[in-house]
């Protein structure tokens, strides 16, 4: 069973995110998106466990996709695998040098753990969470940026606190 695990802070998953797990759905038996700490990101919008709920909600529809978090390293998560392969979006300008960087310390970590990368989709190339958070700030329609399961959600948060860059 192939199994691939797409990682990422998702706060909050975007439609750039939606597309990757969609694509990566498609490929491999069974996918995990793994909702997992950055830790150069300081300040989240939203909490682990709400991150994980509204990504359940967004990805109900696909059948192989199931999502969990863990606090510890990607590899060291990767070991309970037999059979695992990390795959990330790769969006125009900045993303290449981090990947290629996190996916080299993963393989240290665990050798046989490969990480590949599907390029994003034109539309969603300069789509991040930062984006939206601060157009959410402004009350802005998120419906070509945020599945629609939680536009309502983003925008309130949006509204009710703080707006993290
Ligand atoms: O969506 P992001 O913020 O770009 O995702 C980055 C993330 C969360 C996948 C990365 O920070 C990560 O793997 N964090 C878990 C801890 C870890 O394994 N760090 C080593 C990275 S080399």
């Amino acid at each position: 069973m192939k199994v691939a695990i797409c990682p990422g802070s998702f706060d909050p998953m975007t439609l750039g995110h939606l597309n990757i797990v969609r694509r990566t759905a498609a490929i491999f038996d069974s996918v995990v998106v793994l909702v997992m700490v950055n830790a150069n990101k300081s300040s989240p919008m939203f909490t682990i466990d709400e991150r994980v709920d509204m990504i359940k909600r967004v990805t109900a529809r696909f059948d192989n996709v199931r999502v969990e978090t863990y606090d510890g390293l990607l590899a060291e998560y990767a070991k309970r695998f037999e059979h695992a392969v990390i795959v990330k979006g790769l969006r125009a300008g900045t993303d290449f040098e981090n990947e290629f960087q996190m996916a080299q310390i993963n393989k240290t970590i665990t050798p046989q753990l490969e990480t590949m990368f599907l390029t994003s989709s034109e539309k969603y190339t300069f789509l991040s969470s930062s984006v939206v958070r601060e157009l959410a700030g402004y009350g802005a329609d998120l419906t070509e940026f945020v599945p629609r399961e939680i536009i309502d959600e983003v925008l309130a948060k949006a509204q009710g606190g703080a707006v993290n860059g």
